[in-house]
C-alpha cells in the first residue's frame, strides 16, 4: 500500500511524555518487578570457580557480584559442611549458591521477597548442580527449622523498622553454637546496627548472643552474631 496522500515521509515521533522514575523502575525488594524479565547470562567467580549465572532487571545488582557481597564471601569463615544454611535476602543467589558450592552436603535456604530473584536463584542452583536448595519467601520457610549458619547482605534500603523486624525474626533462629555473618556498608550505619543488635538480642535472650566485627574491608563491616546457647 502506498503512502497516504499528504502523510509525512518520515515517522513523526510522538511528543515525549515525562514519566517519574518511580513509574519506570522497581525497587530491588519489589515482590513482582514490573520491568521486562529479560534474562541474561553473567560470568562470575563463586566459591573459587568461574560460573555462568542468569540474572535479570528488577532485582538487586543484576550485573555483577555486589562489593558488599564480595566482602562477605571473602571474609566469612568456611561454612558448616552440613545442616541448614540460610541466605537472608538472597537476590539472584551469589551467597546462597556459594554456600551450596562450599557445602554440597548442606541444605540451602535462599529467602527473598522478590519473586523474580527467587526464580533466578532456583535456575542458577539447578545449573550449578546444587540440589538441596530451597528458594522461598519468608513465610514459606518451615517455622521449626533452626539454622547452622546465616549469611546475609541485608536490605538496608527497606528502612530501619523493616530491617530490624527482619533481623529479629531470623537471628533468634540460629542453632546453639551457630553464627550469622551480616555485611553492612559503614556509611549506611553498620556501627549503629551493631549496637542495636547487641541491645535487642540481649533483651530478647540475655547472655545468649555476642555481636562482633569479623572484618572491615572496602568500606564495609562484616558483623558476626554468635549464638552461644
Ligand atoms: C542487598 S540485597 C542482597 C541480594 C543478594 N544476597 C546479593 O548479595 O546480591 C538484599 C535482598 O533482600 C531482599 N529482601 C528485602 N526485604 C526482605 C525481607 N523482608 N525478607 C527477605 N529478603 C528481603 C531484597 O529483595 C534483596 O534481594
Amino acid at each position: 500500500m502506498g503512502r497516504e496522500q499528504g502523510a509525512p515521509r518520515h515517522r513523526v515521533l510522538a511528543p515525549v511524555t515525562w514519566m517519574p522514575m518511580t513509574k519506570q523502575t522497581d525497587h530491588y525488594f519489589t515482590a513482582q518487578p514490573a520491568s521486562a524479565a529479560e534474562r541474561r547470562d553473567l560470568r562470575v567467580h563463586l566459591a573459587g570457580r568461574e560460573v555462568i549465572v542468569a540474572t535479570a532487571p528488577g532485582i538487586f545488582c543484576p550485573d555483577r557480584v555486589d562489593i558488599g557481597t564480595a566482602v562477605l564471601l571473602s571474609e566469612a569463615p568456611v561454612p558448616p559442611p552440613t545442616g541448614n544454611l540460610l541466605d537472608l535476602g538472597s537476590g539472584w543467589g551469589p551467597i546462597a549458591l556459594s554456600l551450596g558450592l562450599l557445602s554440597p552436603q548442606a541444605t540451602i535456604w535462599a529467602v527473598d521477597v522478590n519473586q523474580r530473584a527467587l526464580a533466578l536463584s532456583r535456575t542458577n542452583a539447578k545449573t550449578l548442580g546444587i540440589n538441596d536448595f530451597h528458594a522461598l519467601t519468608p513465610d514459606e520457610v518451615p517455622t521449626d527449622i533452626s539454622f547452622d549458619a546465616i549469611w546475609s547482605n541485608p536490605p538496608i534500603r527497606v528502612g530501619k523498622p523493616a530491617l530490624h523486624e527482619m533481623l529479629m525474626k531470623w537471628l533468634p533462629r540460629l542453632a546453639p553454637g551457630a553464627a550469622a555473618y551480616l555485611v553492612v556498608q559503614k556509611n549506611l550505619g553498620s556501627d549503629s546496627l551493631q549496637r542495636w543488635l547487641e541491645t535487642e538480642l540481649e533483651a530478647s535472650d540475655p547472655g545468649a548472643f555476642t555481636v562482633d566485627r569479623q572484618a572491615t574491608a572496602r568500606g564495609f563491616r562484616l558483623l558476626c552474631v554468635h549464638r552461644m546457647t
